[in-house]
């Protein structure tokens, strides 16, 4: 089931509160797949998205080395594809390997290779909307997602404000 919602993000801060609104409610087995043009934000949800797993874990930018870990139980894998030459280039990066079924897996780019991703996943695409904002597209592959989205869990009132608890 696929469905698509969008919202908008007024500056980097409502960026992170989204996405530890992402992180609080992602589970071991959930692949997060990020893309947009550079500097539209991607990076700074990633850090929303694990402050949001593992409160207090920060987040480095995996540019380089491409794949970063973080904590367990679940471990957080964040990658980013930027650099990959060739979609081929993805099996030399042990993603699925570092992903086992207890992991979270966030990735930057995804969009440079999509085969490799499961079917099931949240797709996040960022785009710029103005100089102090963004436009996110939530799209939904999967039951799992669709329901939250259904469900109101995604809903701005649930992340905009930070003092709003989370469930
Ligand atoms: N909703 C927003 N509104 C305005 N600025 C934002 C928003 N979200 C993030 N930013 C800012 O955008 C800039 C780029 O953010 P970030 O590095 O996360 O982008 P990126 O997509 O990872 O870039 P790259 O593709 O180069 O890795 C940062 O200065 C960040 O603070
Ligand atoms: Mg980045």
């Amino acid at each position: 089931m696929d469905i698509e919602v969008r919202s908008l993000l007024r500056g980097a801060a409502e960026t992170v509160s989204f996405g530890r609104r992402i992180g609080a409610l992602a589970i071991p087995g959930d692949w997060v797949a990020l893309t947009g043009d550079l500097g539209t934000g991607k990076t700074t949800l990633v850090s929303g998205i694990v402050e949001g797993i593992h409160p207090g874990t920060r987040s480095r930018s995996p540019t380089y080395v491409r794949v970063e870990v973080y904590g367990v139980s679940p471990a957080i894998v964040h990658a980013d594809l930027y650099r990959l030459q060739a979609p081929g280039e993805w099996d030399t990066l042990g993603i699925e390997d570092l992903a086992d079924r207890d992991a979270i897996v966030l990735v930057e780019w995804a969009d440079r290779a999509p085969d490799r991703l499961p079917a099931e996943r949240l797709e996040l695409t960022l785009r710029y909307s103005g100089e102090a904002a963004r436009e996110i597209r939530i799209h939904a592959r999967g039951d799992r997602w669709h329901t939250l989205i259904k469900e109101g869990k995604l809903d701005r009132d649930t992340w905009s404000d930070a003092l709003y608890p989370r469930d």
